[in-house]
């Protein structure tokens, strides 16, 4: 597994994963290359969360056909850029107010060769990838005019508390319209005094954490990568709750062990 990191210009570098089974035998591979800014905002370079949800992703990849897949908070979209690669119509969002986000997710896009359009519609066809300003907690007329999705990815969204319910209430939304459709999710834990699970009870969610041990990626270095180096990080797929489902249970996988990388509840 190779990370290669080059330079453009001084501002801007490039990162290469990829994303390879540990099974030797196996020559499927997918690589996506992340142009990043040299600046201070989150949005700007790829998180550690980041390169686990893209390693979901590949693990599931015969799932990811054909689904439409939006992602929120995606700021230089590894998750989504990788989606898309793997045969996903992708919608990329970053708030409305930061549009040097919703630049660098265009500039993911066209850096590993897939269109991008202002909005989704009549005409585009479904490798094109609209990016938009979504904004959490914004019940805005972009948000309403979105079309059915399957899936929605966040990686490293529940990085302030003060935004958690925000980006909750999109999802509901989301839910709503869109009864069976999962939130897949990465969460860094910061802190052992942030839960989801109040919120999560609230807004009529269940959650399934998933082993990273379960996807091949309970280790330092993923698709060349060291960011998720030795960060706490949890996989999470979040559901409208059906009622028969515990609020937040952990899929028990043969062999694996503790439920994330690192030291946590
Ligand atoms: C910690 S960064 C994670 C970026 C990317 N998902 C990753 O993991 O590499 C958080 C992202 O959420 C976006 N964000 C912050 N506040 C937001 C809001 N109110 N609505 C939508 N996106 C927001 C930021 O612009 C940034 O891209």
């Amino acid at each position: 597994m190779k990370m290669k990191v080059g330079a453009e210009s001084s501002r801007e570098a490039y990162k290469v994963f990829t994303f390879k089974d540990d099974d030797e035998n196996s020559e499927e591979s997918l690589s996506v290359t992340i142009p990043e800014m040299l600046d201070p905002q989150f949005g700007m370079y790829v998180w550690p969360c980041a390169v686990v949800l893209a390693q979901f992703l590949w693990n599931r990849r015969r799932e990811l056909k054909n689904k439409t897949v939006l992602e929120l908070g995606a700021g230089v979209a590894l998750p989504g850029v990788a989606a898309a690669l793997l045969g996903s119509s992708v919608l990329l969002s970053d708030s409305a107010e930061l549009p040097q986000c919703l630049e660098n997710c265009a500039r993911s896009c066209r850096t590993n060769g897939l269109k991008v359009v202002p909005a989704p519609g009549p005409g585009v066809p479904c490798s094109a990838v609209p990016v938009l300003g979504l904004s959490w907690g914004h019940v805005s007329p972009r948000l309403l005019s979105l079309p059915r999705v399957d899936l929605i990815l966040g990686s490293d969204v529940f990085y302030d508390p003060q935004d958690f319910e925000s980006v909750l209430v999109t999802v509901a939304f989301l839910f709503r319209k869109n009864p069976l459709a999962q939130f897949w999710t990465t969460y860094q834990v910061r802190s052992s005094d942030w839960s989801l699970e109040l919120l999560l009870a609230r807004w009529s969610m269940s959650c399934e954490s998933v082993p990273l041990g379960s996807f091949e990626a309970d280790k330092p270095e993923l698709a060349g990568s060291h960011l998720p180096g030795n960060h706490s990080i949890q996989m999470m797929v979040i559901a409208p709750d059906d009622g028969r489902r515990s609020q937040c249970r952990q899929t028990q996988h043969r062999g694996d062990g503790d439920n994330a990388r690192g030291k946590h509840d």
